[in-house]
């Protein structure tokens, strides 16, 4: 009764080939959206007990092999002194541009920042069996960077990006707040029970792979090298990474997470053997029909080969607009092709 999804990020042999879809809690589900009507999204994440519910309604519906815990990347922000709105995606009403705004940031303490993240650890935990691993995860410091500095969701990050260049000085001092605060968030989640911590480096795309090397790529090494004492496998998602590959093989990680914009066999040649990949089916192929998506699902699972170390997932979050059947297919159609 083993967790075959820890086994596949330490890389052993197992089973079947272990899935889960990231933003598996969200909009697509029905039961989600009917919790929605009552609370905004705010109130899902601050109640320990609704974000537990959240956490595991997927794994009623699905058999997933593990639970990603529901909050948001912005949520731990609130602790540092940023107040975050939703609508839907994150919104700062003062953007952080200025050297005094960054040294106004408080330091994080997990116990007064973000208690209620840490008993929802505690309240999923008991309540999943052993097979079923919990993921506590939070964001990497450039992708936080580009909300915090933007102050929404952009496609470019233009104004993240102008500091970079104008002021590198305060934008590395910036980076190196978040990298703090989100290690020690993670080991808090490790401590609380979370049996894997991944980092999502979203935004990882928008940086030429020398801008990636100097501010993101440094700042998500502090936070993983610091957790990597503490014995859980620790993922790293960089959306758009392509040509980035060299050098998030160069980081203390476990797991790959790879965008579908690229191969999983020409990212693992990239990563070497050390480093298991995740993912990485297009989103927009679970709107296909039933063939064509089996058919999809087998183009992945033959890329990611036979070596162990294959965790198989979406390449970016599920999107809203999304049948949960074809979820349904998804993992049962992964755990039967690859039983061995
Ligand atoms: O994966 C899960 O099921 C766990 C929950 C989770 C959420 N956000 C819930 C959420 C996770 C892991 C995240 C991470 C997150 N949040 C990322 C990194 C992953 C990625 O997708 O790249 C980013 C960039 C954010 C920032 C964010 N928060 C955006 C862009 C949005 C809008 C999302 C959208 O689809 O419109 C949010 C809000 C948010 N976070 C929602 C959910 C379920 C939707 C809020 C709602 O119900 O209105």
């Amino acid at each position: 009764m083993s967790s075959v999804f820890l086994a596949a990020c330490r890389r052993e042999r197992t089973p079947f080939t272990p899935v889960w879809i990231m933003r598996q809690a969200g909009r697509y589900l029905p039961e989600y959206r009917q919790l929605r009507e009552r609370y905004d999204f705010a109130t899902l994440t601050r109640r320990a007990d609704v974000a537990a519910e959240v956490t595991l309604q997927p794994l009623r519906r699905f058999d997933l092999d593990a639970a990603i815990l529901f909050s948001d990347i912005m949520t731990p922000l609130e602790g540092m002194g940023v107040s975050v709105e939703f609508s839907p995606g994150p919104v700062i009403a003062q953007p952080l541009r200025t050297r005094a705004q960054v040294d106004a940031l408080r330091p994080f303490v997990a116990e007064e920042a973000v208690p209620f993240v840490l008993e929802s650890v505690r309240l999923v935990r008991k309540e999943l069996p052993a097979s079923k691993a919990l993921i506590g995860f939070a964001g990497a410091p450039f992708t936080l960077f580009c909300y915090l500095v933007t102050g929404r969701g952009s496609k470019e990050f233009e104004p993240a990006r102008m500091l970079l260049h104008r002021e590198p000085d305060t934008a590395e001092v910036l980076l190196g707040k978040l990298a703090d605060a989100m290690s020690t968030y993670l080991a808090a989640q490790a401590q609380a029970g979370a049996q894997a911590l991944m980092l999502f480096e979203s935004w990882a795309g928008v940086l030429s792979p020398d801008d990636y090397a100097r501010f993101a790529q440094p700042a998500a090494a502090r936070v993983l090298g610091r957790l990597r004492n503490l014995g859980v496998p620790l993922i790293y998602f960089a959306n758009g990474s392509a040509s980035l590959l060299d050098r998030v093989a160069a980081l203390p990680i476990d797991v790959a997470g790879i965008d579908w914009r690229q191969s999983l066999r020409t990212a693992r040649a990239a990563l070497g053997p050390r480093i298991a990949v995740q993912g990485n089916l297009d989103p927009a192929a679970l709107f296909s029909p039933p063939d064509a998506l089996r058919a999809r699902i087998e183009a992945v699972l033959h890329d990611a080969g036979s070596e162990p170390g294959h965790i198989f997932n979406l390449g970016h979050g599920i999107w809203p607009e999304t049948d949960p059947q074809a979820v349904a297919l998804l993992v049962d159609h992964v755990h039967e092709r690859t039983r061995r």
